[in-house]
């Protein structure tokens, strides 16, 4: 198994968007209250003293959407200036980031990930379950402004959800052209929306390769990510386009992260909670560090056989939402 290096922090559960396949509007949610998030300084000790001695380098900011967490921009700063952390990133919806882009940028992010389902203002409503007529363009200049700021690598998130943006798929990719931009497919997962997912089912990343082809022409990429993603490109394109298929293709084996909850549990893996550890209940007990830290190299350990395998075992259905595991 890879050396587990990469921890995904969730900032906080909420979001101001209600996407279909994540939060969907009128879905019960139980959100985390204020007292049982993680506090920053809590958070900055777990990474410190607990992830960086076990030769964690990279982490990753996500939510809910994490431009809604009050102290963003200073956990920023802290993690970006410990010298072990080599890779900071932050995936977001994009909404926030005309105000705050540049705030970000300055307290030592460069890379983002920005979700972004359509370049119709209407299908992306439909999508991320909101009607202001606005939205998608204060999104969309959200993602510029991110782009003159200068983040580096720039991400696009893409979910396809057939007969809704699937018509989409040649239009979005054709932004990776001219712009250093990339494009990252996630397959559609039964996460929390099990009716959506009965409903449209999901496209394989093989199909939606095979139809860029047709249209653009597709190569290997040799820029290689260090995640899950298979990179390729247009001929000729500044950007890439990636594929994450962890519907399709297991990737468990490659699995190199752990993920922590806005409230503080470290879970092994997406779809799997075998052998959590509530780590906020640990911290705010008497247990010492070296105690918490025993207990999640012994996480570390049993993670190779947590998995989504079972997946193939036929568990369908995961009832917690993206949004409350952390995208
Ligand atoms: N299937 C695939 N991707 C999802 N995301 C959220 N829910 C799902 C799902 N059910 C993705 C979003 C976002 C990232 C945080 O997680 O598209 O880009
Ligand atoms: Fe919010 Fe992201 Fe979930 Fe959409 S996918 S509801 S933007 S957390």
């Amino acid at each position: 198994m890879n050396q587990v290096d990469y921890l995904r922090i969730s900032l906080i559960d909420r979001c101001n968007y209600r996407c279909q396949y994540c939060m969907p509007e009128g879905s019960e949610l139980d959100y985390v209250l204020q007292k049982d998030l993680l506090t920053q300084q809590e958070l900055l000790t777990l990474i410190k003293q607990i992830f960086i001695p076990l030769g964690f380098s990279k982490i990753r900011l996500t939510g809910g959407e994490p431009l809604l967490r009050a102290e963003l921009i200073e956990i920023v700063e802290n993690i970006s200036s410990y010298e072990q952390i080599s890779d900071l990133a932050l995936t977001t919806n994009g909404y926030f980031l005309e105000e705050k882009a540049q705030d970000l940028y300055n307290a030592g992010l460069r890379r983002i990930n920005i979700s972004l389902d359509s370049l119709n203002p209407q299908t992306f409503n439909n999508i991320i379950g909101r009607s202001a007529p606005e939205l998608w363009h204060k999104t969309w200049r959200g993602i510029q402004k991110a782009h003159q700021v200068g983040f580096d690598p720039l991400k696009i998130n893409v979910v396809i959800i057939p007969g809704i943006n699937e018509e989409e798929i040649e239009d979005i990719e054709a932004l990776t052209i001219e712009r250093n931009w990339h494009v990252r497919y996630i397959e559609f997962m039964p996460i929390g929306n099990d009716e959506l997912f009965q409903q449209r089912a999901w496209v394989p990343s093989t199909e939606i390769r095979e139809r860029i082809k047709q249209r653009w022409g597709l190569v290997e990429s040799s820029v290689k990510g260090n995640g899950p993603a298979d990179v390729y490109q247009i001929p000729d394109a500044q950007g890439t386009l990636g594929f994450i298929s962890q519907m399709s293709e297991c990737f468990c084996d490659r699995c190199n992260r752990l993920r922590l909850s806005a409230d503080g549990w470290l879970r092994p893996c997406l779809l799997n909670e075998t052998g959590q550890i509530d780590l906020k209940s640990a911290l705010r007990s008497n247990q010492t560090l070296e105690q918490i830290q025993q207990q999640v190299r012994e996480l570390l350990e049993a993670k190779k056989d947590i998995n989504f395998k079972l997946r193939d075992k036929g568990a369908q259905f995961y009832t917690r939402t993206m949004s409350q595991i952390g995208g």
